[in-house]
Protein backbone atom coordinates (compact mmCIF):
# COMPACT_ATOMS: atom_id res chain seq x y z
CA UNK A 1 0.00 0.00 0.00
CA UNK A 2 2.88 2.41 -0.79
CA UNK A 3 3.53 5.70 -2.50
CA UNK A 4 5.43 6.85 -5.39
CA UNK A 5 6.19 10.17 -6.98
CA UNK A 6 7.33 11.08 -10.38
CA UNK A 7 8.43 14.57 -10.65
CA UNK A 8 8.80 15.19 -14.49
CA UNK A 9 11.73 17.93 -15.33
CA UNK A 10 13.61 17.08 -18.10
CA UNK A 11 12.24 20.11 -20.94
CA UNK A 12 14.49 22.95 -20.12
CA UNK A 13 11.81 25.58 -20.87
CA UNK A 14 13.25 27.41 -23.72
CA UNK A 15 9.82 29.79 -23.19
CA UNK A 16 11.92 31.31 -20.77
CA UNK A 17 14.69 32.36 -22.52
CA UNK A 18 17.42 31.73 -20.21
CA UNK A 19 20.36 29.93 -19.59
CA UNK A 20 19.45 28.57 -16.43
CA UNK A 21 16.44 25.47 -16.39
CA UNK A 22 12.76 26.56 -15.78
CA UNK A 23 12.84 24.36 -12.54
CA UNK A 24 15.52 25.60 -10.95
CA UNK A 25 14.18 29.58 -11.27
CA UNK A 26 12.93 30.78 -8.13
CA UNK A 27 9.70 31.27 -6.75
CA UNK A 28 9.97 33.18 -3.55
CA UNK A 29 13.76 32.58 -3.03
CA UNK A 30 13.53 28.32 -3.77
CA UNK A 31 13.83 26.69 -6.82
CA UNK A 32 10.60 25.73 -8.18
CA UNK A 33 11.17 22.11 -8.00
CA UNK A 34 12.46 22.18 -3.98
CA UNK A 35 9.07 23.77 -3.69
CA UNK A 36 7.40 20.24 -5.02
CA UNK A 37 9.51 18.45 -3.01
CA UNK A 38 8.77 19.81 -0.11
CA UNK A 39 5.10 19.52 -0.38
CA UNK A 40 6.00 15.89 -1.41
CA UNK A 41 7.83 15.44 1.73
CA UNK A 42 4.58 15.81 3.99
CA UNK A 43 3.35 13.48 1.95
CA UNK A 44 5.63 11.11 3.51
CA UNK A 45 6.32 8.63 0.06
CA UNK A 46 8.31 5.47 0.07
CA UNK A 47 10.10 6.86 -3.28
CA UNK A 48 10.18 10.27 -4.98
CA UNK A 49 11.61 10.16 -8.53
CA UNK A 50 13.13 12.84 -10.36
CA UNK A 51 13.22 12.82 -14.44
CA UNK A 52 15.67 15.32 -15.65
CA UNK A 53 17.53 15.33 -18.78
CA UNK A 54 18.70 19.39 -20.26
CA UNK A 55 21.02 20.17 -17.45
CA UNK A 56 20.80 17.26 -16.26
CA UNK A 57 23.77 17.79 -13.89
CA UNK A 58 22.49 21.33 -12.63
CA UNK A 59 19.25 19.86 -11.89
CA UNK A 60 20.71 16.86 -10.13
CA UNK A 61 22.52 18.59 -7.86
CA UNK A 62 19.44 20.38 -6.45
CA UNK A 63 17.33 17.29 -5.77
CA UNK A 64 20.27 14.67 -5.44
CA UNK A 65 19.55 14.35 -1.63
CA UNK A 66 16.26 13.93 -1.56
CA UNK A 67 15.01 11.98 -4.69
CA UNK A 68 16.22 9.56 -7.40
CA UNK A 69 17.13 10.20 -10.50
CA UNK A 70 16.34 9.03 -13.76
CA UNK A 71 17.54 10.39 -17.17
CA UNK A 72 15.20 11.22 -20.22
CA UNK A 73 18.07 11.64 -22.97
CA UNK A 74 16.22 13.53 -25.53
CA UNK A 75 12.52 15.10 -24.34
CA UNK A 76 10.23 12.98 -26.88
CA UNK A 77 7.40 14.19 -24.58
CA UNK A 78 5.45 13.49 -21.46
CA UNK A 79 4.68 10.22 -21.52
CA UNK A 80 8.03 9.25 -22.53
CA UNK A 81 9.63 11.18 -19.57
CA UNK A 82 7.45 8.54 -17.53
CA UNK A 83 9.00 5.75 -19.43
CA UNK A 84 12.29 7.06 -17.98
CA UNK A 85 11.23 6.34 -14.68
CA UNK A 86 9.36 2.97 -14.97
CA UNK A 87 12.72 1.74 -14.66
CA UNK A 88 13.25 2.98 -10.79
CA UNK A 89 9.92 2.58 -9.96
CA UNK A 90 8.94 0.48 -7.01
CA UNK A 91 6.24 -1.52 -8.16
CA UNK A 92 5.41 -2.29 -4.81
CA UNK A 93 3.73 0.73 -3.98
CA UNK A 94 0.44 1.09 -5.03
CA UNK A 95 0.15 4.20 -5.84
CA UNK A 96 2.59 6.77 -8.36
CA UNK A 97 2.05 10.47 -8.41
CA UNK A 98 3.14 12.32 -11.65
CA UNK A 99 3.58 15.88 -11.84
CA UNK A 100 5.25 18.33 -13.57
CA UNK A 101 8.69 20.70 -12.64
CA UNK A 102 6.75 23.70 -13.65
CA UNK A 103 3.94 23.80 -10.94
CA UNK A 104 5.27 25.01 -8.03
CA UNK A 105 2.21 25.87 -5.74
CA UNK A 106 0.67 22.93 -5.38
CA UNK A 107 0.00 21.67 -1.91
CA UNK A 108 -0.12 19.12 -0.32
CA UNK A 109 -3.28 18.54 1.00
CA UNK A 110 -4.35 18.64 -2.49
CA UNK A 111 -2.17 16.24 -3.62
CA UNK A 112 -3.44 14.14 -0.71
CA UNK A 113 -7.04 14.18 -1.72
CA UNK A 114 -6.18 13.28 -5.06
CA UNK A 115 -4.23 10.54 -4.01
CA UNK A 116 -7.00 8.93 -1.07
CA UNK A 117 -9.98 9.18 -3.93
CA UNK A 118 -7.83 7.36 -6.06
CA UNK A 119 -7.25 4.84 -3.31
CA UNK A 120 -10.68 4.54 -1.97
CA UNK A 121 -12.38 4.34 -5.66
CA UNK A 122 -9.95 1.55 -6.70
CA UNK A 123 -9.21 4.01 -9.57
CA UNK A 124 -6.85 3.04 -12.37
CA UNK A 125 -6.14 6.95 -12.07
CA UNK A 126 -7.03 10.52 -10.54
CA UNK A 127 -6.47 13.53 -12.45
CA UNK A 128 -6.30 16.80 -10.50
CA UNK A 129 -8.48 19.26 -13.36
CA UNK A 130 -9.54 22.75 -12.95
CA UNK A 131 -12.45 24.65 -14.06
CA UNK A 132 -10.48 27.65 -15.13
CA UNK A 133 -11.93 30.97 -17.62
CA UNK A 134 -9.29 30.75 -19.53
CA UNK A 135 -7.85 27.22 -20.71
CA UNK A 136 -5.45 28.08 -23.22
CA UNK A 137 -2.46 26.32 -24.41
CA UNK A 138 -3.67 23.70 -21.85
CA UNK A 139 -4.45 20.19 -22.49
CA UNK A 140 -8.78 20.35 -22.22
CA UNK A 141 -10.52 16.95 -20.09
CA UNK A 142 -13.40 15.14 -21.94
CA UNK A 143 -15.78 13.90 -19.11
CA UNK A 144 -17.98 10.91 -19.77
CA UNK A 145 -20.74 9.78 -17.64
CA UNK A 146 -20.78 9.57 -13.99
CA UNK A 147 -17.52 11.49 -13.82
CA UNK A 148 -15.23 9.75 -15.55
CA UNK A 149 -12.82 11.07 -17.60
CA UNK A 150 -12.67 9.53 -21.27
CA UNK A 151 -9.57 11.34 -22.40
CA UNK A 152 -7.59 14.29 -22.69
CA UNK A 153 -6.85 16.52 -25.16
CA UNK A 154 -3.95 18.98 -25.92
CA UNK A 155 -5.08 22.12 -27.39
CA UNK A 156 -3.29 21.35 -30.36
CA UNK A 157 -5.01 18.12 -31.17
CA UNK A 158 -8.26 19.37 -30.16
CA UNK A 159 -11.13 20.14 -32.77
CA UNK A 160 -12.87 23.95 -32.39
CA UNK A 161 -15.29 22.25 -30.20
CA UNK A 162 -13.14 20.21 -27.48
CA UNK A 163 -11.19 23.97 -27.41
CA UNK A 164 -14.61 25.67 -25.62
CA UNK A 165 -14.10 23.07 -23.11
CA UNK A 166 -12.89 24.93 -19.79
CA UNK A 167 -11.95 21.96 -17.85
CA UNK A 168 -8.35 21.44 -17.83
CA UNK A 169 -5.22 18.83 -17.35
CA UNK A 170 -3.02 20.43 -14.32
CA UNK A 171 -0.66 17.53 -15.34
CA UNK A 172 -1.02 16.33 -11.83
CA UNK A 173 -2.29 12.62 -11.59
CA UNK A 174 -2.20 9.51 -9.11
CA UNK A 175 -1.95 6.03 -10.50
CA UNK A 176 -2.42 2.73 -9.65
CA UNK A 177 1.13 1.90 -9.83
CA UNK A 178 0.86 -1.20 -12.23
CA UNK A 179 -2.14 0.50 -14.61
CA UNK A 180 0.87 3.30 -15.13
CA UNK A 181 3.36 0.94 -15.96
CA UNK A 182 1.00 -0.97 -18.56
CA UNK A 183 -0.63 1.75 -20.41
CA UNK A 184 2.51 3.16 -20.97
CA UNK A 185 4.21 0.77 -23.15
CA UNK A 186 0.83 1.39 -25.66
CA UNK A 187 1.49 5.16 -25.94
CA UNK A 188 2.71 6.63 -29.69
CA UNK A 189 3.43 9.46 -30.85
CA UNK A 190 0.49 10.18 -32.89
CA UNK A 191 -0.34 13.57 -32.42
CA UNK A 192 0.54 17.39 -33.48
CA UNK A 193 3.72 17.68 -31.71
CA UNK A 194 4.80 14.32 -32.90
CA UNK A 195 5.06 13.31 -29.04
CA UNK A 196 4.99 10.26 -26.02
CA UNK A 197 1.78 12.07 -24.47
CA UNK A 198 1.34 11.35 -20.47
CA UNK A 199 -2.35 12.32 -21.38
CA UNK A 200 -3.08 9.40 -23.44
CA UNK A 201 -2.49 6.82 -20.84
CA UNK A 202 -5.61 7.92 -19.51
CA UNK A 203 -7.21 7.15 -22.80
CA UNK A 204 -5.51 3.65 -23.05
CA UNK A 205 -6.69 2.42 -19.56
CA UNK A 206 -10.44 4.00 -20.26
CA UNK A 207 -10.54 1.73 -23.16
CA UNK A 208 -9.35 -1.48 -21.50
CA UNK A 209 -12.33 -0.73 -19.17
CA UNK A 210 -10.83 0.65 -16.23
CA UNK A 211 -12.10 3.82 -14.30
CA UNK A 212 -10.27 7.29 -14.24
CA UNK A 213 -11.74 9.69 -12.00
CA UNK A 214 -11.64 13.73 -12.48
CA UNK A 215 -10.94 15.53 -8.94
CA UNK A 216 -10.87 19.15 -9.26
CA UNK A 217 -9.03 21.53 -7.46
CA UNK A 218 -10.44 24.15 -5.02
CA UNK A 219 -8.47 26.65 -5.78
CA UNK A 220 -7.28 27.69 -8.73
CA UNK A 221 -4.04 29.57 -8.09
CA UNK A 222 -2.60 26.00 -6.32
CA UNK A 223 -2.45 24.82 -10.37
CA UNK A 224 -0.72 27.64 -11.76
CA UNK A 225 2.29 26.77 -14.27
CA UNK A 226 5.38 28.31 -15.65
CA UNK A 227 6.08 28.44 -19.07
CA UNK A 228 7.71 31.99 -19.61
CA UNK A 229 8.64 34.95 -17.59
CA UNK A 230 5.44 36.45 -17.09
CA UNK A 231 3.83 33.42 -15.67
CA UNK A 232 6.67 32.99 -12.94
CA UNK A 233 6.06 36.81 -11.46
CA UNK A 234 2.32 35.41 -11.75
CA UNK A 235 3.24 32.56 -9.66
CA UNK A 236 5.14 34.22 -7.36
CA UNK A 237 2.52 36.70 -6.97
CA UNK A 238 0.46 34.18 -5.58
CA UNK A 239 2.93 32.89 -3.16
CA UNK A 240 3.84 35.88 -2.09
CA UNK A 241 0.08 36.65 -1.48
CA UNK A 242 -0.22 33.04 0.41
CA UNK A 243 2.94 33.43 2.66
CA UNK A 244 1.35 36.45 3.96
CA UNK A 245 -1.96 35.73 4.33
CA UNK A 246 -0.87 33.19 6.36
CA UNK A 247 0.99 35.42 8.67
CA UNK A 248 -1.63 37.58 8.87
CA UNK A 249 -3.52 34.79 10.41
CA UNK A 250 -1.38 34.06 12.60
CA UNK A 251 -1.54 37.83 14.41
CA UNK A 252 1.40 39.77 12.03
CA UNK A 253 -0.28 43.02 10.60
CA UNK A 254 1.44 43.19 7.12
CA UNK A 255 0.18 46.81 5.83
CA UNK A 256 0.56 46.18 1.76
CA UNK A 257 1.29 42.30 1.20
CA UNK A 258 1.57 43.50 -2.44
CA UNK A 259 5.07 45.07 -1.10
CA UNK A 260 5.99 42.82 1.05
CA UNK A 261 8.71 39.66 0.55
CA UNK A 262 8.64 36.83 2.88
CA UNK A 263 10.41 33.78 2.56
CA UNK A 264 9.02 30.35 2.92
CA UNK A 265 10.88 29.12 5.70
CA UNK A 266 10.91 32.95 8.01
CA UNK A 267 9.30 32.75 11.22
CA UNK A 268 7.36 35.62 12.53
CA UNK A 269 5.70 36.12 16.06
CA UNK A 270 2.44 37.97 16.98
CA UNK A 271 1.93 41.94 16.98
CA UNK A 272 4.60 42.47 14.97
CA UNK A 273 4.29 44.82 11.97
CA UNK A 274 5.62 44.66 8.68
CA UNK A 275 5.76 47.67 7.23
CA UNK A 276 5.89 47.71 2.94
CA UNK A 277 9.22 47.23 0.76
CA UNK A 278 10.26 44.54 3.48
CA UNK A 279 12.10 41.71 2.47
CA UNK A 280 12.28 38.49 4.95
CA UNK A 281 14.82 36.09 3.66
CA UNK A 282 15.90 33.11 4.59
CA UNK A 283 15.59 31.64 8.24
CA UNK A 284 14.97 34.72 9.15
CA UNK A 285 12.56 34.67 12.48
CA UNK A 286 11.13 37.64 13.96
CA UNK A 287 9.95 37.59 17.89
CA UNK A 288 6.32 39.38 18.54
CA UNK A 289 5.61 43.06 18.74
CA UNK A 290 8.28 43.93 16.02
CA UNK A 291 8.21 46.92 13.99
CA UNK A 292 10.17 45.96 10.46
CA UNK A 293 10.31 48.32 7.57
CA UNK A 294 9.97 49.78 5.58
CA UNK A 295 12.06 49.19 3.06
CA UNK A 296 14.26 46.65 5.27
CA UNK A 297 15.81 43.48 4.12
CA UNK A 298 16.30 40.93 6.49
CA UNK A 299 18.26 37.24 5.43
CA UNK A 300 18.70 35.01 7.92
CA UNK A 301 18.16 37.18 10.61
CA UNK A 302 17.04 36.71 14.58
CA UNK A 303 15.23 39.53 15.63
CA UNK A 304 14.19 39.00 19.64
CA UNK A 305 10.84 40.13 21.30
CA UNK A 306 10.16 44.65 20.78
CA UNK A 307 12.65 45.03 18.17
CA UNK A 308 12.32 48.12 15.75
CA UNK A 309 14.28 47.86 12.00
CA UNK A 310 13.75 50.92 10.05
CA UNK A 311 15.23 51.15 6.53
CA UNK A 312 17.81 48.54 7.37
CA UNK A 313 19.61 45.78 6.08
CA UNK A 314 20.75 42.95 8.08
CA UNK A 315 22.60 39.90 6.74
CA UNK A 316 23.07 36.09 9.16
CA UNK A 317 22.95 38.03 12.29
CA UNK A 318 20.80 38.14 16.12
CA UNK A 319 19.64 41.41 17.27
CA UNK A 320 18.05 41.34 21.08
CA UNK A 321 14.82 42.56 22.70
CA UNK A 322 13.97 46.28 22.59
CA UNK A 323 16.64 47.24 20.84
CA UNK A 324 15.73 49.72 17.68
CA UNK A 325 18.28 49.81 13.81
CA UNK A 326 18.09 52.29 11.94
CA UNK A 327 16.96 54.41 9.77
CA UNK A 328 19.67 53.45 7.20
CA UNK A 329 21.84 51.23 9.12
CA UNK A 330 24.18 47.88 7.48
CA UNK A 331 24.30 44.59 9.78
CA UNK A 332 26.61 42.56 8.39
CA UNK A 333 27.15 38.59 8.95
CA UNK A 334 28.62 37.58 12.55
CA UNK A 335 26.81 40.31 14.68
CA UNK A 336 25.65 39.81 17.62
CA UNK A 337 23.41 42.94 19.26
CA UNK A 338 21.90 42.76 22.45
CA UNK A 339 18.89 44.07 24.32
CA UNK A 340 17.71 47.85 24.99
CA UNK A 341 21.00 48.73 22.29
CA UNK A 342 20.78 51.59 19.87
CA UNK A 343 22.20 51.17 16.00
CA UNK A 344 21.13 54.35 14.51
CA UNK A 345 21.25 55.72 11.21
CA UNK A 346 24.44 55.14 8.44
CA UNK A 347 25.87 53.02 10.87
CA UNK A 348 27.63 49.80 9.79
CA UNK A 349 28.65 47.00 12.23
CA UNK A 350 30.07 43.62 11.02
CA UNK A 351 31.12 40.65 12.36
CA UNK A 352 30.75 42.16 16.16
CA UNK A 353 29.07 41.83 19.34
CA UNK A 354 27.26 44.82 20.90
CA UNK A 355 26.35 44.49 24.68
CA UNK A 356 23.15 45.57 25.83
CA UNK A 357 22.51 49.00 26.34
CA UNK A 358 25.08 50.07 24.50
CA UNK A 359 24.52 52.94 21.95
CA UNK A 360 26.15 53.22 18.61
CA UNK A 361 24.02 56.46 17.32
CA UNK A 362 25.37 57.46 14.08
CA UNK A 363 27.73 57.44 11.11
CA UNK A 364 29.83 54.65 12.41
CA UNK A 365 31.97 51.63 11.23
CA UNK A 366 32.24 48.75 14.01
CA UNK A 367 33.99 45.70 12.47
CA UNK A 368 35.49 42.65 14.11
CA UNK A 369 34.43 44.25 17.25
CA UNK A 370 33.58 43.36 20.45
CA UNK A 371 31.91 46.00 22.39
CA UNK A 372 30.95 45.78 25.50
CA UNK A 373 27.72 46.89 28.33
CA UNK A 374 26.46 50.61 28.71
CA UNK A 375 29.40 52.01 26.21
CA UNK A 376 28.74 55.04 24.23
CA UNK A 377 29.98 54.65 20.51
CA UNK A 378 29.93 58.08 19.15
CA UNK A 379 29.40 59.82 16.19
CA UNK A 380 31.60 58.87 13.56
CA UNK A 381 34.17 55.76 15.33
CA UNK A 382 35.33 53.74 13.22
CA UNK A 383 37.30 50.82 13.98
CA UNK A 384 39.84 50.17 11.68
CA UNK A 385 39.83 46.93 11.34
CA UNK A 386 41.92 46.08 8.11
CA UNK A 387 45.67 46.87 7.64
CA UNK A 388 45.54 45.86 3.77
CA UNK A 389 46.20 41.66 4.59
CA UNK A 390 44.45 40.77 7.85
CA UNK A 391 41.57 41.39 9.92
CA UNK A 392 42.06 42.43 13.88
CA UNK A 393 39.85 42.56 16.42
CA UNK A 394 39.08 45.69 18.55
CA UNK A 395 37.66 45.53 22.31
CA UNK A 396 35.79 48.05 24.53
CA UNK A 397 35.06 47.26 28.04
CA UNK A 398 31.75 48.23 29.72
CA UNK A 399 30.61 51.17 30.43
CA UNK A 400 33.19 53.04 28.18
CA UNK A 401 33.19 56.14 26.52
CA UNK A 402 34.13 56.67 23.15
CA UNK A 403 34.33 60.02 21.71
CA UNK A 404 33.09 61.36 18.25
CA UNK A 405 35.56 60.58 15.29
CA UNK A 406 37.46 58.19 17.63
CA UNK A 407 39.74 55.87 15.00
CA UNK A 408 40.23 52.87 16.83
CA UNK A 409 43.88 51.01 15.19
CA UNK A 410 43.34 47.32 15.56
CA UNK A 411 44.11 45.12 17.16
CA UNK A 412 43.22 47.75 20.70
CA UNK A 413 41.67 46.65 23.79
CA UNK A 414 40.16 49.48 26.17
CA UNK A 415 38.85 48.35 29.33
CA UNK A 416 36.08 49.10 31.38
CA UNK A 417 34.80 52.29 32.12
CA UNK A 418 37.51 54.27 30.14
CA UNK A 419 37.12 57.07 28.24
CA UNK A 420 38.49 58.13 24.96
CA UNK A 421 38.16 61.58 23.54
CA UNK A 422 36.88 62.84 20.68
CA UNK A 423 38.96 62.82 17.45
CA UNK A 424 41.54 60.36 19.06
CA UNK A 425 43.48 58.03 17.16
CA UNK A 426 43.93 55.07 19.67
CA UNK A 427 46.76 52.71 18.72
CA UNK A 428 47.43 51.32 22.37
CA UNK A 429 45.46 49.45 24.88
CA UNK A 430 43.49 51.77 28.14
CA UNK A 431 42.59 50.16 30.97
CA UNK A 432 39.74 49.92 33.16
CA UNK A 433 38.62 53.84 34.37
CA UNK A 434 42.10 54.68 31.68
CA UNK A 435 41.56 58.47 30.17
CA UNK A 436 43.06 58.37 26.44
CA UNK A 437 43.47 61.08 24.12
CA UNK A 438 45.68 60.66 20.94
CA UNK A 439 45.31 63.60 18.92
CA UNK A 440 47.80 66.59 17.97
CA UNK A 441 47.02 70.20 19.69
CA UNK A 442 45.12 72.38 18.52
CA UNK A 443 47.62 75.54 17.19
CA UNK A 444 45.31 79.03 16.74
CA UNK A 445 46.33 82.25 15.28
CA UNK A 446 44.37 85.27 15.97
CA UNK A 447 45.44 87.42 13.61
CA UNK A 448 46.72 85.56 10.63
CA UNK A 449 43.25 85.88 8.85
CA UNK A 450 43.19 89.70 9.42
CA UNK A 451 46.96 90.18 8.44
CA UNK A 452 45.83 88.41 4.82
CA UNK A 453 42.85 90.37 4.20
CA UNK A 454 44.27 93.55 5.06
CA UNK A 455 47.03 92.70 2.42
CA UNK A 456 44.12 91.95 -0.60
CA UNK A 457 42.35 95.25 0.90
CA UNK A 458 39.83 93.51 2.44
CA UNK A 459 37.37 94.93 5.34
CA UNK A 460 37.71 93.12 8.49
CA UNK A 461 35.70 92.90 11.51
CA UNK A 462 35.02 95.43 14.11
CA UNK A 463 36.41 94.63 16.97
CA UNK A 464 38.31 91.53 15.92
CA UNK A 465 41.81 90.57 17.35
CA UNK A 466 45.09 92.30 16.36
C1 LIG B 1 1.13 19.44 -20.17
C2 LIG B 1 -0.05 18.51 -20.45
C3 LIG B 1 -1.33 19.32 -20.56
C4 LIG B 1 -1.54 20.11 -19.27
C5 LIG B 1 -0.31 20.98 -18.97
C6 LIG B 1 -0.44 21.57 -17.60
C7 LIG B 1 0.83 16.61 -21.71
C8 LIG B 1 0.90 15.97 -23.05
N1 LIG B 1 0.19 17.78 -21.66
O1 LIG B 1 1.29 20.28 -21.29
O2 LIG B 1 -2.43 18.47 -20.78
O3 LIG B 1 -2.68 20.91 -19.40
O4 LIG B 1 0.88 20.18 -18.98
O5 LIG B 1 0.60 22.48 -17.36
O6 LIG B 1 1.31 16.05 -20.77
N2 LIG B 1 8.82 17.15 -19.68
C9 LIG B 1 9.82 16.22 -19.60
N3 LIG B 1 10.15 15.54 -20.72
C10 LIG B 1 9.53 15.73 -21.90
C11 LIG B 1 8.51 16.69 -21.97
C12 LIG B 1 8.15 17.39 -20.84
O7 LIG B 1 10.40 16.00 -18.55
O8 LIG B 1 9.92 15.05 -22.87
C13 LIG B 1 8.48 17.92 -18.47
C14 LIG B 1 8.81 19.38 -18.64
O9 LIG B 1 10.12 19.64 -18.17
C15 LIG B 1 7.76 20.07 -17.78
C16 LIG B 1 6.59 19.10 -17.81
O10 LIG B 1 7.09 17.86 -18.25
O11 LIG B 1 8.19 20.23 -16.44
C17 LIG B 1 5.43 19.55 -18.69
O12 LIG B 1 5.88 19.68 -20.01
P1 LIG B 1 5.33 20.79 -20.96
O13 LIG B 1 6.00 20.64 -22.27
O14 LIG B 1 5.40 22.10 -20.30
O15 LIG B 1 3.80 20.32 -21.11
P2 LIG B 1 2.59 21.22 -21.55
O16 LIG B 1 2.65 21.45 -23.01
O17 LIG B 1 2.54 22.41 -20.68
CA1 LIG C 1 3.89 23.37 -19.09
Amino acid sequence: MGRSAIVLAAGLGTRMKSKRHKVLHEVCGKPMILHILDELEKLELNQVIVVVGQQKEAVSAVVADRAEIAVQEQQLGTGHAVQAAAGLLNAENDTTVVLYGDAPLIRAETLERLLTEREAREASATVLTADVRNPHGLGRVILGSGGLVDRIVEEKDASPEEREIHLINTGIYAYQTSDLLDSLQHLTPENAQGEYYLTDTLEILRNAGKPVYAVQVDDEREIASVNDRAQLAVVEGILRERICEYWARQGVTIINPAHTYIGLDVKIGRDSVILPGSILEGKTVIGEDCVVGPNSRLSNVTLHDRVTVEQSVLVDSEVGSDTTVGPFAYVRPGSRIGEHVKIGDFVEIKNSAIGDCTKVSHLAYVGDAEIGQRVNIGCGVITVNYDGEHKHKTVVGDDSFVGSNVNLIAPVKIGKGAYLCAGSTITDEVPDDGFAIGRSRQVTKGDYVKAWKLKKGQNVRKGSRS
